[in-house]
């Protein structure tokens, strides 16, 4: 009884964080198990009253927090990550997320030894009945649409594919605009681009020109970072063209993307 994208989502940054606590390799362990509290108890910042609650664990064996950034971790855009590869969402959202959830985020942590971050969520006692038509409402459905996704950040490309892949559509993914060209000049269907503005060689806005010489009706969602926002702003985009700024959340997101398709219609 929680929200499935939302879950999906915490457990996906969390194996990210791991991945990246491991540049030279390691264990990730996810695990789940029934925890039963009986008295209130304490769980990283918060207390939870008595129940049966769901532990979700990501644990891995990398480097460990120190314990001076350990009270840090969940503030908004807190990362030790450099620019372009973290923001400092993942934990601020995967708290807010449990505390909407009844729940709770534990973390423990020993430097040079590992991670493990667990999640606390109510369990829920009763027959399983999905509502038809909930779904829908959550997350727009695509209806087989493609997208080129052009995006360097291999984590962000995850995260953005996902959420495509989630709501319908298909996702052609490419790590640059070198690797775009040939799609675009090729003959799949492409209903949109979305691309980083920030991409090694060619840029984001350059792909834009090429794409249109080739594609003069597709449609292009810019993916800006706050820095070089500044110096773009919103004039450069021609109709048809869109514009999100990171860091985002994935929900507004997914609704950007469906405005863009039904704007269009
Ligand atoms: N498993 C981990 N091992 C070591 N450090 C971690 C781990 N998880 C989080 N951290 C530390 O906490 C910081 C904040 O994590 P958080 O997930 O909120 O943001 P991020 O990973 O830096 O960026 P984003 O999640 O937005 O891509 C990280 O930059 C890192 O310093
Ligand atoms: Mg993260």
């Amino acid at each position: 009884m929680t929200d499935p994208n939302q879950l999906e989502n915490a457990v996906l940054n969390l194996a990210i964080n791991g991945r990246d606590a491991m540049p030279d390799g390691g264990t990730l362990t996810l695990t789940t198990r029934r925890v039963q509290v009986e008295e209130m108890r304490r769980f990283g910042q918060d207390e939870l009253p008595p129940g049966d609650y769901i532990q979700v664990r990501v644990g891995d064996t990398g480097g460990g927090i120190a314990p001076e950034a350990l009270g840090k971790v969940f503030e908004l855009f807190f990362t030790t990550k450099p620019i372009g590869k973290g923001t400092g969402l993942g934990l601020s959202m995967i708290y807010g997320f449990a505390k909407q959830s009844r729940g709770a985020v534990e973390i423990e942590s020993a430097l040079g030894e590992g991670t493990q971050v667990s999640l606390f969520l109510p369990r829920y006692r009763g027959g399983l009945h999905i509502e038809a038509g909930v779904r829908d409402r959550a997350a727009p459905e695509g209806a087989g649409e493609t997208v080129l996704l052009v995006e360097d950040d291999s984590s962000v490309r995850l995260l953005i594919g996902e959420v495509l892949r989630d709501l319908g559509y298909s996702c052609i993914e490419a790590s640059d605009g070198q690797t775009a060209l040939p799609v675009l000049t090729s003959n799949t269907r492409l209903d949109l681009m979305i691309t980083d503005v920030g991409l090694p060689g060619m840029n984001g806005r350059q792909l834009a020109d090429f794409a249109r010489q080739h594609r003069p009706d597709l449609r292009i969602l810019f993916v800006t970072g706050y820095a070089e926002q500044v110096s773009d702003g919103d004039d450069f985009l021609d109709p048809g063209m869109f514009l999100v700024t990171k860091p985002f959340n994935l929900d507004a997101l997914a609704f950007k993307i469906r405005e863009i398709f039904s704007s269009a219609r």
